[in-house]
């Protein structure tokens, strides 16, 4: 862990005398790491125990020490690729679900863009209540990491689940961590992800669409956002918006083209979830067509297939497409990987139970350049995001 900053977040439990050995710990495997306590902490431990052990001043939340207070949570904030907090206790833990920042610590969680983890520590009545839960439930769904408290004898002096774990497996939880990250890491990476069904006009009122809920991609620009890629979301579907992905709002297929070409030369990869509207009408009409005659025919003229132009102008981006099929989906998903010049093609038939465009899970296969494909079972469209995310910055490091 050489290099690595880390801010040890420290709360007031009996546990918190465990966190002199993680500190003790992570100092040794090379990380420079940062202290803070709350108040309530150094009624535990002593703030001079883990300025000697981590050779930096420690960050103490006392009302006299609070004229820097801006500069330092600020500071702190940017400073730290991860933030820990071992032990986080109840209160902790319900504070930073609903966002309250009053002290140092909470301030410092709330303007950083580093990974937290918490350890939580409590007596196990305490972790049961459906407060503490509802709240563990809260941080996960943000991205929070969870380490999950151990099982045996409490403080309190009973048995159960809610100790800290020992300090030895919280430092390889965060050893595994910056493993992981490195590997699927995206920091650095432009990527242009497209979602929702287009909209092709027939007149001012009426227009051709189909049945794309745009869930996939706005799941799709959330989970690369996550891993730390510079996102754009090219959409014609408005979802609500997501944390510092930049969004383009789209309605035609060509004006989708345009879009995405704009922003491909500089692009590392393109994910086009959108289903495409592969055709248009001829001839728009700029006034609404009323309904004299008794028959009306539309003629429709074919749009170009964005993702096989990209496939044509391709440099070194990665390209992924999708499959929606209803018949001999590998066949047909294998056919377009080939034909558009991709990387991997997330092959789905839409007409299975649990896939396709209203609901929120879906059930793909992957299929890579050279021919693996991998079956996934049916889970939800912001899982199946994470994996092929996950995937893509396989294919990334794998080119460099
Ligand atoms: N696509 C595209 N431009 C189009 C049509 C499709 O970029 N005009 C992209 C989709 O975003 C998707 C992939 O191509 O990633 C495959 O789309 P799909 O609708 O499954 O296939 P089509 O190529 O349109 O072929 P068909 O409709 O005949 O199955």
């Amino acid at each position: 862990m050489k290099g690595k900053k880390i801010v040890l977040g420290i709360t007031g439990g009996i546990a918190a005398y465990k966190s002199a050995e993680i500190a003790s710990r992570l100092k040794k495997s090379g990380a420079d790491v940062r202290v803070v306590m709350t108040r309530h902490a150094t009624e535990f431990i002593s703030p001079r125990t883990f300025q000697e052990i981590t050779k930096n001043p420690v960050a103490v939340e006392m009302f006299a020490d609070v004229v820097n207070f801006d500069e330092s949570h600020i500071s702190l904030a940017n400073f730290a690729d991860v933030i820990l907090i071992a032990p986080a206790t109840a209160n902790f833990l319900a504070k930073m679900a609903h966002g309250i920042a009053d002290d140092l610590l909470t301030t410092t969680i709330l303007a950083t863009p580093a990974q937290v983890i918490v350890s939580p520590a409590m007596n196990t009545v305490m972790l049961e209540n459906p407060a503490t839960q509802d709240n563990l439930k809260i941080l996960k769904s943000r991205g929070i990491k969870i380490i999950e408290p151990a099982t045996g004898k409490l403080a309190c002096g009973t048995v159960g689940k809610g100790r800290l774990p020992e300090p030895a497996e919280i430092c390889a939880y965060i050893e595994k961590f910056f493993d992981d990250d490195k590997n699927l890491n995206l920091r650095g990476k432009k990527i242009l992800v497209t979602a929702g069904g287009t909209v092709e006009p027939i007149d001012p009122v009426r227009y051709i669409g189909n049945r794309s809920s745009g869930k996939m991609g706005f799941e799709l620009a959330a989970a690369s956002r996550r891993h730390g890629a510079d996102v754009i979301l090219i959409s014609a579907k408005d979802l609500p918006v997501i944390d510092g992905v930049q969004f383009v709002k789209v309605e035609s297929a060509e004006e989708m083209r345009v879009a995405v070409l704009s922003e491909y030369d500089t692009a590392d990869a393109v994910i086009m979830s959108a289903a495409v509207s592969d055709y248009r009408v001829k001839n728009f009409s700029a006034q609404k067509i009323k309904k004299d005659a008794d028959t009306l025919t539309l003629e429709l003229v074919k749009n170009p297939d964005i993702l096989k132009e990209l496939g044509r102008l391709k440099k070194s981006q990665v390209l992924i497409g999708f499959a929606a099929e209803t018949e001999n989906l590998l066949e047909y998903a294998r056919k377009k990987l080939d034909e558009k010049n991709l990387d991997m093609i997330v092959a789905n038939d839409v007409t299975a139970e649990g896939a396709g465009f209203s609901v929120d899970t879906n059930i793909a296969s992957l299929i890579y350049r050279g021919g693996t494909v991998e079956n996934f079972p049916k889970m939800s469209k912001r899982d199946l995001a994470e994996k092929i995310v996950e995937r893509l910055a396989k294919i990334f490091q794998s080119g460099e």
